[in-house]
């Protein structure tokens, strides 16, 4: 998306300055544009800063929503479950487990990156909980579809953030 519109924005710019040249080559020729002219121009800048002022920085928030991991090439879609799996991840497992695509670095429990847990394991950690390592997992944490949707995050996204 962002690719398609640089060269419309940079093919939009292109136009606007062979219409400045043009008017100018034409002032040069009749002494000066005419006001109409020169609100043309000024109206039409003003609307391309609009456009760039605004509507990049909003298309570029859209494109980091949470459905989004990272661009380009090996990017993550998330389906809408996963994506709320990854918010509910970020409120009660990053803090004590490593997982590269919410950028959580908690070392209470295993890095999930490594271990790369199927979603029934994790699921099953969830419900109930463990104690049988150096640390501990209380039981459940979250339950019913909230536990399945951070266990289809997790097994989807494990070991694939850098
Ligand atoms: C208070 C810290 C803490 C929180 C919060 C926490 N965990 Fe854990 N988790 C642990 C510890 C500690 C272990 C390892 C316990 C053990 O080995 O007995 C563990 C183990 C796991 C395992 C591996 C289970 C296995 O049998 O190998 C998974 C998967 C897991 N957690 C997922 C999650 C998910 C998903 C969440 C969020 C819903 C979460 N954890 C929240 C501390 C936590």
């Amino acid at each position: 998306v962002l690719a398609v519109l640089t060269i419309v924005l940079a093919l939009v710019t292109l136009g606007l300055v062979v219409v400045a040249v043009v008017l100018r080559a034409g002032r040069r020729r009749q002494g000066g544009p005419t006001a109409a002219q020169r609100r043309v121009v000024t109206g039409t800048a003003t609307g391309l800063c609009l456009v760039l002022g605004l509507g990049v920085p909003v298309l570029i928030l859209a494109d980091n929503s949470e459905s989004k991991i990272k661009d380009g090439p090996g990017a993550i879609d998330l389906t809408s479950s996963e994506a709320h799996g990854r918010m509910l991840f970020k409120r009660n497992c990053a803090t004590c487990h490593t997982l590269g695509t919410s950028l959580s670095a908690g070392r209470v429990g295993p890095n999930l990156d490594r271990l790369r847990p199927p979603a029934a394991l994790v699921v099953n950690a969830i419900t109930y909980g463990r104690a049988r390592g150096r640390g501990q997992m209380p039981a459940g944490l979250l339950a019913g579809q909230d536990a399945r949707d951070v266990a289809a995050y997790v097994s989807r996204v494990a070991g694939q953030g850098d």
